[in-house]
């Protein structure tokens, strides 16, 4: 069994170890030599180049993603060459195109923040009437870790953008608005679902951001409503079927609080990813399968594996670049300090703000566990020095 894996960033290289385990020859489309991925046997090309990626796919049984930037041309041609493509252009568009999926799951009856589609200053002024300022505007495609993601207080903070609507790019369509959400804190739920259908969901877990990047995450969800936390799990399940995706679907959620007239704790859907996702890194120790595994089962059509928990909680920090890029004093330090961390780098260049590992942390203790996690993240990213 070949999986050709298009991108060679972190995710890429993390599928690495279970396809081994798996006896799996995993086949990675890198942009550069020196990729994140490059410990997998790896093809280098541009995966905007339709004959690179088909001359890639056609060695290869099944192709799958590190990342969701594959242009519609090329996965078309993919797919009229019979490539088996998981998951499906036909589904990796409403993770490729925010404005395609809050129009997707507004009509498949998703909760969602009230949203819009913005071509004009006209357009965003008549939104923050209805929602009230500031509203938050995103790039509908090309965005992650909260670039393309800007909160705007008047119509003339987005002129930069408005003038590229109409124009070939990202914000071709036009911008997506969307209310300010006052969420109470961001869950995710994580599920893989096979060719076949079957599914599996792991526990919701708690997402912290810090300036719209992934920081931590905490295995479950700490206190979740366990009528919430059904809910959202079908939710995940359920967009997994009807939108038809396969392989690992991470749906980005925000909680909103219960309001003083007794209502319930509710959900709202933020984004959704079709691949292996930073809220689902912690079950690479803290879940029986974990989500790198999962997925290239998913993908392959094996039967699935079991996703509960190994620990009472797992907590997930991530190691952000710092500035200095000297990074093994301070692995030996924390290796040593805690034995029980378990460390994953990415083999990625040290810049700032930049994802360059995680640490993963199990211990009956939430407190525990999240203050070594941090501690370990902080410590290699040179944010502290004790
Ligand atoms: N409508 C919103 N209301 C409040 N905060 C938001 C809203 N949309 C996004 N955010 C914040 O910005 C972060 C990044 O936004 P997201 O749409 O997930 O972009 P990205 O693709 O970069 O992950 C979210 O995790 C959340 O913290
Ligand atoms: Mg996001």
């Amino acid at each position: 069994m070949r999986v050709g894996v298009i991108g060679g960033g972190q995710l890429a290289r993390m599928m690495v170890p279970p396809a081994i385990a798996l006896g799996i020859e995993l086949r990675v489309l890198a942009e550069v030599e020196s990729s994140s991925a490059a410990i997998a046997a790896t093809a280098v090309g541009d995966y905007r180049d339709a004959a690179t990626v088909l001359a890639f796919a056609r060695g290869v049984d099944v192709v799958t993603f590190d990342h969701e930037h594959v242009p519609a041309d090329v996965l078309a041609a993919l797919e009229t060459d019979g490539v088996a493509l998981h998951p499906s252009p036909a589904a990796l568009v409403f993770a490729q195109d925010k404005l395609a999926m809050r129009e997707r799951l507004g009509a498949i009856g998703v909760p969602c923040p009230r949203w819009a589609r913005a071509r004009s200053g006209a357009d965003v002024d008549t939104f923050a009437a209805t929602v009230g300022w500031p509203v938050v505007a995103k790039t509908p495609r090309g965005g992650y870790d909260g670039k393309g993601v800007r909160v705007v207080y008047a119509a003339t903070d987005l002129a930069d953008w408005l003038a590229e609507v109409g124009r070939p790019g990202p914000l071709a369509d036009g911008v997506l608005l969307e209310e300010r959400v006052a969420f109470s804190r961001e869950l995710a739920v994580l599920v893989a679902r096979s060719p076949s259908g079957q599914a599996a969901a792991w526990p919701v877990v708690e997402t912290v951001q810090t300036d719209g990047i992934c920081t931590e995450v905490l295995a479950p969800a700490p206190g979740v409503d366990p009528a919430l936390a059904a809910e959202a799990t079908a939710t995940g399940l359920r967009l997994a079927g009807e939108l038809g995706v396969t392989g690992v679907l991470a749906v980005e959620m925000f909680e909103v609080p219960a309001t003083d007239e007794g209502s319930a704790p509710a959900y709202l859907v933020n984004e959704l990813a079709m691949r292996p996702h930073n809220s689902g890194h912690w079950s690479m120790d803290g879940a029986v399968t974990g989500q790198f595994e999962q997925h290239l089962r998913a993908v392959l059509d094996l039967p699935l594996g079991d996703p509960s928990t190994r620990a009472r909680w797992t907590v997930m920090a991530n190691v952000l670049g710092g500035e200095h890029d000297e990074l093994y004093s301070a692995y030996r330090h924390v290796m040593a300090r805690d034995p029980g961390l378990k460390v994953h780098l990415y083999g990625k260049a040290v810049r700032p703000g930049r994802k360059i590992g995680h640490v993963n942390v199990s211990a009956r203790s939430l407190t525990d566990a999240r203050t070594r996690a941090t501690h370990a993240a902080d410590y290699l990213a040179g944010a502290i020095d004790e």
